[in-house]
């Protein structure tokens, strides 16, 4: 191809690009107000297996859903969908992120539960796939990626909102090579920056946090970051009695290493991929990516999953049974919270508590060492039941 041609179709793709993102702009200042889950019935989830140690783990946050909703499936309140499919085979097949029939059938869900799904990458000789969570995350318009991360030793408690359908990503499959030249796309938009500030800033009202921080590198990135910052600057005038400071993405990564400095944040907003890093980081602080569970939450529609991959290698290596489930048990309290029901939530997660980091009377270590995903969500389950659950979580927190 000319030199000129290849200019020529570069632009033609720009153009068609920056239509498609004005016409999402309008989408989403015209969009519908929030579900309201009460009113569903019954409340369909869906529950998505994924690909790698997914369905191995997916199945045990199931199981743990189901002993918690029992009295809610059992009335006809609460049902479970399983939905196939979401299988990196079944993309290649379909050289699709996410199949027609899959897409539809998560459309009639009102809440997912997602494993893990392998997302490949230049080089590694499958087809050029776009990741299936971000795919969903555009679908279904899941724009706020929460990531609650805890270490109360620590006088940790963080909690971020990622922006989750616009910045590096939205059109991270969608970039322009001519002649070795290489383009991505970065995008932020004015309603789309807002609504998940406003969302952080929601937070912190109702939860009673004096300050949301904005992650930028608006000093280098000036166009989409310098927008983020500006719109965090307008709605932050709006709440009075909660501070908003900004901090760069660079700085930020050093200060969640920083003993002295870290607990004093609370409410962090930021755009996509610095949230992507972000809270990997936060996660492992907490004690690695396998602890943390992640809320996708849209208007009509929101998804919970694990922070991490699918792990391929675990499969490989024959240890899939062997996998940490306890990211997929925390995302599934996080769709229970979302739902509507807190203290089913909250018992889920103290009784993680008390099982991974207090009583550990059977652990995981990965592989045929410790105890299997199974046992450990019995171990879980058993837990949930005990009467005295309470009652012990709060002795352990005294003794932190
Ligand atoms: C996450 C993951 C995904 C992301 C991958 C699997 C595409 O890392 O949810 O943080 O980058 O968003
Ligand atoms: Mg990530």
């Amino acid at each position: 191809m000319s030199r000129e041609k290849g200019v020529e179709s570069a632009v033609a793709h720009f153009r068609g690009l920056l239509e498609d993102q004005l016409r999402r702009v309008d989408r989403i200042s015209a969009s519908e107000d929030w579900m309201d889950y009460s009113d569903c019935s019954p409340l369909i989830i869906g529950i998505c297996l994924g690909d790698g140690i997914g369905p191995e783990i997916s199945r045990q946050a199931q199981r743990v859903l189901e002993h918690v909703l029992s009295e809610d499936v059992s009335n006809g309140r609460v049902t479970f969908q399983v939905i196939d499919g979401l299988t990196i085979e079944n993309r290649i097949e379909h050289m699709k992120a996410i199949p027609e029939d899959v897409l539809a059938k998560l459309k009639q869900c009102h809440v997912i539960l997602k494993g893990p799904t392998t997302t490949p990458q230049k080089g590694d000789g499958m087809p050029n796939i776009e990741s299936a969570n971000v795919a969903m995350r555009r679908e279904l318009d899941l724009f706020a990626c929460v990531r609650p991360v805890k270490v109360p030793e620590k006088d940790i408690d963080w909690i971020f909102f990622r922006e989750n359908t616009e910045g590096a990503y939205v059109l991270g499959s969608q970039g322009i090579d001519v002649e070795g030249c290489s383009f991505d796309f970065k995008v932020v938009t004015e309603p789309g920056a807002e609504r998940i500030i406003r969302m952080a800033f929601e937070y912190a009202k109702t939860n009673r946090r004096k300050r949301v921080t904005v992650i930028t590198k608006s000093n280098v990135v000036k166009t989409t970051d310098g927008r983020f910052s500006e719109v965090a600057k307008r709605i932050a005038k709006e709440y009075e009695g909660i501070d908003c400071d900004e901090w760069y993405i660079d700085i930020m990564t050093a200060k969640l290493l920083d003993p002295n400095r870290r607990s004093d944040f609370e409410v962090m907003v930021m755009p996509n991929l610095y949230g992507d890093i972000l809270t990997d980081e936060a996660s492992q602080i907490q004690g690695g990516v396998g602890t943390a569970g992640s809320a996708n939450i849209g208007k009509r529609w929101a998804m919970f999953e694990a922070v991490h991959g699918s792990a391929p290698r675990m499969v490989q290596e024959g240890r899939a049974e062997y996998a940490d489930p306890s990211s997929m048990i925390k995302a599934g309290s996080m769709l229970l919270r979302h739902i509507g029901q807190p203290d089913s939530a909250d018992r889920i997660e103290r009784a993680l508590e008390v099982c991974a980091l207090y009583e550990k009377n059977i652990q995981l270590t990965g592989r045929s060492t410790g105890c299997t995903g199974a046992e450990f969500a019995d171990y879980v389950m058993s837990w949930i039941d005990r009467p005295d659950l309470n009652q012990v979580w709060e002795q352990y927190q005294a003794t932190d």
